[in-house]
């Protein structure tokens, strides 16, 4: 950046000199790593979360709460390791569902115990013994594309596919629709959206966020977070800030950029969300320049809750507070002075109440930040409603994976997919025709929603496990059967009848965060290669439709395929690229390509990139006049 070029001449031995002859205010002088200037952070005018009466309210509950009860409300512990009967003796303020957790310890649970379970937690809640009226708890659960890890869920595209998409008002409509499965049982509070602005996609996490560009990813934001919590779900902006920013992608890693950069970058989302009334904001695991953000106390309170104008809470990621020097899982006054005001403490959540208890009583921890750390917790849940909500039973309504939620995300599925390449007519495919539907993703619905799927890591499982469901061969067959075409599934590319078309379904394996980051961004998988040059042998038009967390560099393959399409991780309903990929009997689309490249294409395709049929046709048109003007 060039705003940087004046500092950075200025940097290292020669700082002192340049502050001496410019005899400038702090702030203008040259910043040694990790400097902080608040005031170079634009002023937010944030959504007000907290009205008089409100403040009152929470101010005179407060005074009746014992040091305990204070100290429980700034830490949140995950259901793998706590017990609804464990609230009675440690009064918690949250609950959480991380990504592979599931009741009753399995994988599979159904949605029925999923309410069962967070009833008993917030009877619980409610039976603590207290000098004052109870205190409900935050229930949270992950929801990078719908409250995926729930059995039966409507898996929404990751966010990249969204991204492509271009579509803020749909982001809208998908927030609503996730908040309203995980209200359906019994949750109030979705760690999601990701704000990040990926800078490279070598990072892990790229999928999880819109786009790399900030304009796209701030737009997103402020719809998607009015969305949740118009639903009375509150909506968590994360992960605050930089996580998009580190060398080489690693996740976790340092965000070596300048403070412009972060403002520039990595802040517009999150200026959003505040403006939006977002009611959390998570911490990122990433450093920025070798600070830990858990730690930062600059970022997190001079700027982000004084500059930005935050009065929400800000959580800690999972055991974040750990890697801070001095800090372990059970114990981190650093990082709730530097403002982090509820840790994410999933299985030592016991020893952080006695040690975090112990260093307010020791004065480690000053009541006066304790006090504001509840207050903002408690000022969440007061603007959810949860001070009012009348009975434990009644709460608890609607259905997940319902009808409209599955048309909503088959309608984000066509909207996401980005057309690279479309020769000879490839694409639409004649509804009449024989398709040979082959390549390891064909018939995979794990694959094709990626990771945050029922485990965190996401990966192969029987289809069966994702009821009403459809893979990409389950949906290209159903549309074919009913117009007289047909569909032949075929794991190695063999045919019985020679078709007329070949879809090949090929991509990344599912992976989440750090075991998503890769070395390089080349794709290199010899055996869809192969697979493809057969079909090339025989004179079969190839149709590729790659699934994928990121673009990746595939010349090979986007050489060997008369038609390459981007689908990303669509999620369950596979139904939405056949609505695109197949014409009518006559050929004709039925649906036209709409989404266009939010991320660059390495080597290949600009930010913005996409075709469509009517972009096809008027290559087709060009190419055709060029013909005729040559002869
Ligand atoms: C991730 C967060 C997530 C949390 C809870 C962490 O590993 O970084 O994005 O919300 O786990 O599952
Ligand atoms: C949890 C996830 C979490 C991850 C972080 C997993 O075991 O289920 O929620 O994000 O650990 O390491």
């Amino acid at each position: 950046m060039n705003a940087a070029l004046p500092r950075l001449a200025c940097a290292g031995a020669l700082s002192l000199l340049c502050a001496a002859a410019s005899g400038t205010a702090a702030a203008d002088q040259a910043p040694s790593a990790g400097q902080v200037h608040p005031a170079l952070w634009p002023q937010v005018h944030a959504a007000a979360l907290d009205s008089a009466a409100t403040e009152a309210q929470l101010t005179r509950l407060m005074a009746r709460m014992s040091l305990a009860e204070k100290v429980g409300q700034v830490i949140q512990a995950d259901i793998g390791s706590i017990a609804p009967q464990d609230l009675r003796r440690y009064p918690l303020g949250s609950i959480l569902a991380g990504g592979d957790p599931s009741p009753r310890g399995g994988t599979h649970a159904r949605p029925r115990a999923w309410r069962e379970l967070l009833q008993a937690f917030r009877r619980a809640a409610r039976a603590r013994p207290a000098t004052h009226a109870p205190i409900p708890l935050l229930l949270a659960i992950d929801a990078p594309h719908g409250i995926a890890h729930v059995r039966g869920a409507t898996i929404f595209p990751q966010a990249i596919g969204l991204g492509a998409a271009h579509d803020a008002a749909l982001v809208g409509r998908i927030g609503a629709a996730t908040a309203e499965e995980a209200a359906a049982l019994g949750f109030n509070w979705l760690l999601t959206p990701t704000l990040a602005v990926p800078q490279n996609v070598r990072w892990g996490r790229t999928y999880e966020a819109w786009s790399s560009d900030p304009a796209l990813v701030g737009s997103y934001a402020a719809a998607l977070v009015q969305a949740v919590q118009r639903a009375h779900v509150a909506a968590t902006a994360k992960h605050f800030i930089g996580d998009g920013a580190t060398t080489d992608g690693i996740d976790q890693g340092d965000a070596a950029v300048d403070e412009q950069q972060l403002i520039a970058v990595h802040a517009p989302a999150f200026v959003s969300a505040i403006e939006a009334g977002v009611l959390s904001v998570m911490v990122s695991y990433s450093s920025w320049q070798g600070i830990r953000m858990h730690g930062n106390r600059e970022l997190l309170t001079a700027v982000l809750k004084q500059r930005l104008g935050f009065d929400g809470m800000v959580i800690g990621d999972w055991d974040g507070h750990n890697q801070l020097e001095g800090c372990s899982s059970s114990s981190c006054p650093t990082a709730f002075n530097a403002g982090l005001d509820m840790f994410m403490a999933p299985d030592e959540w016991r020893g952080l109440f006695e040690h975090t208890l112990a260093q307010v009583r020791a004065g480690q921890i000053s009541a006066a930040r304790l006090d504001d750390a509840v207050r903002r917790v408690l000022r969440v849940k007061a603007a959810l409603g949860l001070f009012a909500a009348p009975s434990l039973t009644t709460a608890v309504r609607g259905e997940i994976g319902g009808e409209q939620h599955r048309a909503l995300a088959r309608q984000a599925v066509r909207e996401s997919l980005v057309l690279l390449k479309n020769t000879g007519g490839a694409l639409p495919i004649r509804a009449d025709a024989h398709v040979l539907v082959t390549g390891e993703g064909a018939d995979d619905i794990g694959q094709q929603c990626g990771g945050w799927t029922l485990s965190w890591q996401g990966g192969r499982r029987h289809n069966e496990d994702f009821p009403h469901a459809q893979s990409i061969y389950g949906a290209l067959s159903a549309a074919l059967a009913s117009a007289g075409g047909s569909a032949e599934l075929s794991a190695d590319g063999n045919y019985r009848s020679r078709p007329d078309v070949a879809v090949v379904v090929y991509g990344e394996q599912p992976y989440a965060e750090g075991l998503g980051d890769r070395p390089n961004l080349v794709y290199e998988d010899l055996q869809t290669r192969s697979l493809l040059a057969r079909l090339r042998a025989n004179h079969i038009p190839v149709v590729s439709v790659f699934l994928s967390g990121r673009p990746l560099q595939l010349d090979a393959e986007l050489d060997a395929s008369d038609a390459f399409v981007a689908a990303w991780l669509p999620g369950s309903e596979g139904v939405g690229v056949a609505d695109v990929l197949i014409g009518d009997v006559q050929g004709r689309a039925r649906h036209d390509f709409r989404g266009r490249l939010s991320y660059a294409w390495p080597t290949r395709f600009d930010l913005g990139y996409g075709l469509d049929y009517g972009s096809d046709r008027t290559l087709a048109r060009l190419m055709m006049s060029q013909e005729v003007g040559r002869r």
